[in-house]
């Protein structure tokens, strides 16, 4: 904005946040003290308070509509084009006529090919700035009603041997097919009653898998989307289960009988296994002294360094498409091991 020399209007927004780094800029600029972050997952809640000050810090479901006057978008390139939309487009929402979106990407992600598609959904480019690599877009709100996204957001699709309906969100992993890995981690699942708990659920689809009347259900994700999609795909066949938004391990919880797990990864010339271990460790820490992790790794992914630290008996359950299913038992003092 140093570049375009321009003020923004309060309150500011920035929707998919993943720290505070907005209201801290508006801060060392003297820019008004007002505004909001709106992060994707509780993870990037976090990271957002500890910088925020007085700007609250909200789930995308509580923004209202024209609440900012100016909304800002660091393009989450690794949420693929429709998820990118779709926080465009929940930006832009909270605009009024007049408002202002300041989108800002890398060329090498693709914020060029994404600048143009976006002017349907807000309105016209009015200033931009670039960087050696950077580059910032700034549209001006005139849509009045933005034409709905291009997004499947149910299907149906054959898990284990089942049609199955799932619900999807664009913001979530796959979001537009089961991936193989998920496929191969529902066709094996332990044939064991008791308490389940479907550990980072996504769109719900292992915990459809996993149902049966002898079985009492708990799924758990971060993402503020994963928690609404989940209660809706287990809605739409009858499955009762309890849903939690969680960090890692359910707060409070009774330990658990299995815990199905396909731990997230990403993508890219770098793999970062941080948030992967965080999960596995969260399974250890809520699984029953008897219990099994039940969890899918990719080709990236490595047993020795994820899960044998942490668990006895680690065994291959199966492997296909490069993804391998692994069983693994709790350590004999099975909670409250230091992290
Ligand atoms: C690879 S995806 C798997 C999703 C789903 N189980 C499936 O197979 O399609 C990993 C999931 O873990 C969730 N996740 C990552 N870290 C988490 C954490 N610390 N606590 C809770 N959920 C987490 C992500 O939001 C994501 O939905």
């Amino acid at each position: 904005m140093r570049a375009l020399d321009r003020q923004p209007e309060a309150p500011l927004l920035e929707v998919a946040a993943w720290d505070a780094g907005l209201a801290i800029a508006a801060a060392d600029a003297g820019w008004p003290d007002d505004g909001m972050l709106v992060p994707l997952n509780l993870g990037a809640a976090e990271s957002c308070q500890a910088g925020a000050g007085a700007w609250p810090v909200l789930p995308p479901d509580e923004l209202l509509p024209a609440e900012a006057r100016f909304a800002v978008v660091r393009a989450p390139h690794w949420l693929g084009r429709a998820g990118v939309e779709w926080v465009v487009r929940a930006a832009a929402r909270a605009l009024p006529p007049g408002g202002l979106l300041a989108l800002l990407g890398d060329r090498a992600r693709g914020v060029e090919s994404l600048r143009r598609r976006l002017p349907p959904i807000i309105g016209p480019i009015v200033d931009r700035a670039a960087g050696e690599h950077r580059r910032l877009y700034l549209y001006e709100r005139q849509v009045e009603d933005p034409p709905p996204q291009q997004f499947a957001w149910t299907s149906t699709q054959r898990i284990a041997g089942r049609d199955v309906t799932l619900c999807q969100h664009p913001t979530l992993f796959s979001p537009t097919r089961v991936d193989p890995a998920t496929a191969l981690l529902a066709e094996y699942l332990p044939d064991k009653d008791g308490r389940w708990l479907d550990l980072g659920c996504g769109s719900g689809v292992l915990t459809v898998a996993a149902a049966r009347s002898d079985r009492n259900l708990t799924a758990l994700d971060w993402s503020y989307a994963a928690v609404e999609t989940t209660r809706r795909t287990l809605a739409a066949s009858g499955i009762e289960a309890e849903v939690l938004l969680a960090d890692g391990a359910p707060p409070g919880e009774q330990p658990f009988d299995v815990i199905l797990c396909y731990p997230p990864f990403h993508v890219g010339p770098r793999v970062h296994h941080g948030p992967a271990a965080r999960l596995i460790r969260a399974a250890r820490d809520c699984l029953a002294p008897d219990g099994e992790l039940r969890v899918v790794l990719t080709s990236a992914q490595s047993p020795r360094d994820l899960l044998q630290p942490h668990f006895r008996d680690v065994s291959q359950v199966a492997s296909a498409h490069g993804a391998r299913v692994f069983s693994c038992r709790p350590p004999t003092a099975a909670r409250g091991r230091g992290r």
